[in-house]
């Protein structure tokens, strides 16, 4: 990995994320509550998660460590938080969805486990190679205290998220109800809300390129999701609470 495979890298993420955004508001990607029920080539949803998230874990890790001469304290600190979430959102949310009897297409499988693989890559080096991070002078510069700040209520709006949408089902219940509470009471999508601040902030706190890359990607990916989120609710519940919005609170 050197300079110009970053940049190559780069322009990559960035294209994904017109492609992504393009496709995604022409057609819905295939998960979840928009599979169709005899769609083929599948697998176990928990499997899928785990495979296609895993190279955000690995990808970095690999990159990071191998590719830092000697890494800071501030470089090896980030490298924890990215490895806290993605340890998370790789290994122990999908074992806590209540999703045992869905089924996850291949295709958006292989799709993941590249750009995800590609996207821990890039990151990883760009932490162990940014040379603002290498002096703990950072941790006090606005950027670093004002992103970290960001990202961690971001992280706290899609955790708190997530698992009321996990509670959702706590029962045993296998279909979908109406989210209430916390950021729900705002957005259809308070989880993608959630996300899209939290690697907003992730990327001021890292001020690279590639962090900047991720943020965009995850507005070009979940923008169009979320909206599609809002119009299945409104068509699927005739009680909708109708003042709620897409994504964005007050908004969208
Ligand atoms: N950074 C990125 O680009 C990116 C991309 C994708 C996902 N993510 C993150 O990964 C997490 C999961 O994403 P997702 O797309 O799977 O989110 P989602 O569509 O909101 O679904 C999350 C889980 O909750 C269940 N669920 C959703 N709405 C429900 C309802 N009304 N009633 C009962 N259960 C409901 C889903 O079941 P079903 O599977 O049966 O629908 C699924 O198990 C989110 O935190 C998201 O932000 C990040």
């Amino acid at each position: 990995m050197n300079e110009t495979v970053y940049r190559v890298l780069l322009v990559f993420i960035f294209a994904m994320s017109a492609l992504t955004f393009a496709s995604s508001m022409k057609r819905v990607t295939r998960y979840g509550r928009y599979m169709k029920d005899h769609q083929k080539n599948t697998l176990p949803a928990l499997w899928g998660w785990l495979l296609f998230e895993s190279p955000q874990v690995v990808a970095f890790a690999l990159c990071f460590w191998l590719t830092a001469e000697s890494p800071s304290v501030v470089a090896i600190g980030i490298f924890c938080v990215w490895q806290a979430h993605y340890v998370h959102r790789a290994v122990l949310f999908p074992l806590r969805l209540n999703n045992r009897h869905k089924r996850f297409p291949v295709g958006g499988v292989l799709a993941g486990l590249v750009f995800n693989s590609i996207n821990g890559v890039l990151n990883g080096w760009a932490v162990a190679h940014a040379a603002h991070l290498d002096s703990t002078t950072w941790l006090t510069d606005p950027r670093f205290v004002v992103g970290a700040a960001i990202m961690a209520v971001g992280w706290g709006i899609n955790f708190h998220s997530d698992n009321t949408l996990i509670g959702l089902r706590s029962d045993g219940f296998k279909g979908y109800r109406i989210p209430t509470g916390g950021l729900f009471t705002y957005v259809s999508a308070a989880n993608y809300f959630g996300e899209i601040v939290m690697w907003t902030g992730f990327a001021l706190m890292t001020w690279t390129a590639a962090g900047l890359a991720f943020a965009v990607f995850t507005v070009a990916n979940l923008l169009p999701r979320g909206l599609a989120h809002h119009r299945w609710y409104l068509k699927t519940f005739d009680d909708y609470p109708p003042e709620r919005r897409a994504i964005l609170p007050g908004l969208l």
